[in-house]
């Protein structure tokens, strides 16, 4: 847990260093929602079959593909239900999470 913590600060602050727009999401708080989604994508995000993989992806790219979903401008009716649950704290939350993770 604490190197965990230690990895996402540790990531925060080169991302910071690189000058991007982080959407700073709480990794500890996403690993816990993020149960919901391991069934399909992995219990370490790595992907199952055509369930895509999800370590490594980046918070923003997580959070987008969320949104896309939700909205339907992304069509898939099995994420669409997911992403229809969660609030936008949620999906920050688990996109750090999941771009915590090792590809
Ligand atoms: C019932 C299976 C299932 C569950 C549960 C599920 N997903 Fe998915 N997910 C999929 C499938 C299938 C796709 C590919 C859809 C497509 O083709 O766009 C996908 C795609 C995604 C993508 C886009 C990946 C990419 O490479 O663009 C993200 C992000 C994602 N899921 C996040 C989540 C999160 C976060 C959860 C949990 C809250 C979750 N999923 C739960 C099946 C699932």
């Amino acid at each position: 847990m604490t190197r965990m913590l230690l990895t996402s600060v540790g990531i925060l602050a080169w991302l910071r260093a690189l000058g991007m727009a982080y959407a700073a999401g709480d990794a500890q708080a996403g690993k816990a929602n993020s149960a919901a989604c391991a069934g399909c994508h992995g219990p370490n995000g790595e992907g199952i079959g055509s369930n895509p993989p999800l370590a490594g992806k980046s918070e923003e790219q997580i959070v987008q593909a969320l949104q896309d979903y939700k909205s339907g401008k992304r069509a898939n009716p099995v994420m669409k239900s997911i992403a229809s649950i969660l609030a936008d704290l949620d999906m920050s939350n688990i996109g750090a999470y999941y771009a915590s993770l090792e590809k």
